[in-house]
């Protein structure tokens, strides 16, 4: 018997998934590579807000619940609203398969 390289089935396993809270809703939609928090949300249907979708305005803000993700770009939070977890979600790409984000947390 030959040993199989570990590899060989963990790169099929391309999944995870992104759980939007908006307006006492949840929607979970499968994760996509590259795809920002807020157009994860956009595809589970809903419509939080935003404006300018450069990092500089602060109007996509809400907090990650479970998980992290990394911000292209951050003008508009500080390092305290940075360290209690939330995120610019017009910028930020979730860094693990599992993430939950809430625009209900103020
Ligand atoms: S929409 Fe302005 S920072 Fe995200």
């Amino acid at each position: 018997m030959t040993a199989e390289p570990m590899s060989a089935t963990a790169a099929s396993e391309t999944g995870g998934q992104v759980t939007i809270m908006f307006e006492n809703d949840q929607v979970s939609v499968p994760r996509r590579p590259g795809e920002t928090l807020l157009e994860s949300a956009r595809r589970a249907g809903m419509t939080p807000p935003f404006s300018c979708e450069a990092g500089n305005c602060g109007t996509c803000m809400a907090k990650l619940l479970e998980g992290t993700a990394t911000m292209r770009v951050n003008d508009a939070l500080d390092d305290d609203e940075v360290a209690d977890g939330y995120v610019l979600t017009c910028q930020a790409i979730p860094d693990c398969d599992l993430v939950t984000v809430s625009y209900d947390e103020d």
